[in-house]
């Protein structure tokens, strides 16, 4: 028999795992790794999980376990949203809120940054590593594209502009948010819109353009208004536009880009 090396078997594992799908190294609920101090054991955060009682002989199907938990949390967020009639109430309810699974493995809470009842919010997709260190939306070189699109149209966030997020905490290796997360979050972005009162929100890339609106395909949706409808009753106008992560990796479409901006810009002028 041939015998194998240790590396031939590690990549015969690689090789296993890949062909399993397999292609990011992170498990499936969050960790905090910021508190991971050399070799010691970590224990996986507790799923939150609603056991509902059945008669006996019959198995509840493993999935409903989950889904009344989340459900059960949307309903939390809810309330808590619901209460806040002030920018700041409604920022001490999103950090208080413990329902969204993320939070586990953050080291912040990432709600916004900039002028909170600005005519302008700018809603991304989730906080990555930098974001997730400063407690702060956009401030990686997305944020710093992002100051740069909003200073040409006179824009910023430190004198009109209010900037978060569709969740506020950083998915594991910055994985697009899944709807869950999305889910428990929407009840603040709803209420943060109702609260502030914008005259428009820049939906910025695919991943809120579909939290928000239910529309897949920035391509094709960028540049069109629509309304995103809160919870409360609200209609804003909204404007998708590519995510400044996109537009750094493929920098050709920032000529859209720019036609989007001054799209933007003529209406926040209009009285
Ligand atoms: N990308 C986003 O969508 N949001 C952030 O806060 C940072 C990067």
């Amino acid at each position: 028999m041939d015998e194998i090396n240790e590396q031939d078997a590690a990549h015969a594992v690689l090789r296993w795992y890949a062909e399993m799908g397999v292609d990011e190294a992170v498990a499936p609920s969050p960790s905090d790794f910021y508190s991971w101090t050399g070799v010691a054991a970590v224990t996986a955060p507790k799923l939150q999980t609603v056991k509902t009682k059945e008669p006996p002989g019959r198995q509840p199907p493993a999935p409903s376990s989950t889904t009344v938990s989340t459900d059960e949390a949307i309903k939390t967020a809810e309330r808590l949203a619901a209460a806040c009639d002030t920018f700041e109430a409604l920022n001490e309810a999103v950090r208080s809120f413990d329902g969204c699974p993320l939070k586990a493995g953050a080291k912040n809470t990432v709600f916004t940054d900039g002028v909170p009842g600005a005519d302008l919010l700018v809603i991304g997709e989730a906080p990555g590593r930098d974001e997730d260190r400063a407690g702060k939306p956009f401030v990686g070189r997305a944020g710093q594209l992002l100051d740069k699109m909003l200073a040409a149209i006179d824009r910023s966030r430190d004198a009109n502009t209010l900037i978060s997020n569709v969740i506020f905490w950083r998915p594991p290796a910055n994985r697009t948010p899944a709807a869950m997360e999305t889910a428990l979050c929407r009840p603040f972005v709803d209420r943060l819109i109702e609260i502030t009162e914008p005259k428009a929100v820049m939906i910025a890339g695919g991943a809120p353009l579909q939290a928000l609106l239910g529309v897949t395909g920035i391509m094709r949706a960028r540049g069109v208004w629509r309304d995103i409808e809160t919870a409360g009753g609200a209609r804003i106008p909204a404007l998708p536009v590519f995510h400044p992560a996109f537009l750094l990796r493929q920098p050709a479409n920032k000529r859209l880009a720019w036609a989007d901006l001054q799209n933007l810009a003529r209406r926040l002028k209009e009285r």
